[in-house]
């Protein structure tokens, strides 16, 4: 299915927001974030979600869907790429607002920059998975396993640019769940 890797991006995704809606509750109680979270998050959001995943869909599903006869400057296509600019715009604020968090503890940009890249993923990731993706996968059942390789290399290319590996996000997600988790 030349959708499965990106679906398996999204649950990871998805656990990461859970995490961050955790935090936007533990700020509004006035609980102190600590660095160990915030850092992590910055990674998450602008290394796994905008360059790994958002890449294999720019430069392998984008291009298969417009090879089988999709329009990308209008239409689905267009939209879901608009949607990319936003949330790596959104994750530059959390990293800005994060700064200034750790520096001063006033937490009201912070707590609107995860409130708001929350919100916009949630709603791009039910976009693919409920109407892209489904497209996707009728048009492109007959490519389905080149599509699936190039995913994959996509994957390994940007994974090694950015010096990590697939499992170092899967534990980061897995971490930053438990670290929430913890504060009390
Ligand atoms: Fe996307
Ligand atoms: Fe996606």
């Amino acid at each position: 299915m030349s959708t499965q890797s990106l679906r398996k991006d999204h649950k990871l995704i998805e656990k990461v927001l859970q995490a961050l809606d955790a935090t936007i509750k533990l700020l509004k109680d006035g609980k102190q974030i600590p660095e160990q979270i915030l850092l992590p998050t910055i990674d998450f959001t602008q290394n796994f979600t905008d360059v790994c995943h958002h890449g294999k869909e720019e430069e392998v599903l984008f291009p298969a869907l417009e090879k089988a006869g999709m329009p990308t400057h209008m239409g689905p296509i267009r939209m879901m790429i608009v949607d990319h600019q936003r949330t790596k715009a959104i994750a530059e604020k959390i990293q800005e607002a994060s700064t200034k968090y750790l520096e001063t503890s006033d937490s009201a940009d912070l707590i609107l920059a995860l409130e708001v890249y929350v919100q916009h993923v949630t709603e791009h990731l039910w976009k693919e998975n409920n109407r892209l993706f489904m497209m996707a996968e009728a048009r492109l059942n007959h490519t389905a396993k080149d599509v699936d390789k190039n995913l994959e290399d996509v994957e390994e290319k940007k994974l090694k640019e950015l010096g990590k590996t697939r499992s170092d996000y899967e534990t980061l997600a897995d971490d930053l769940e438990k670290s929430v988790s913890e504060i009390n």
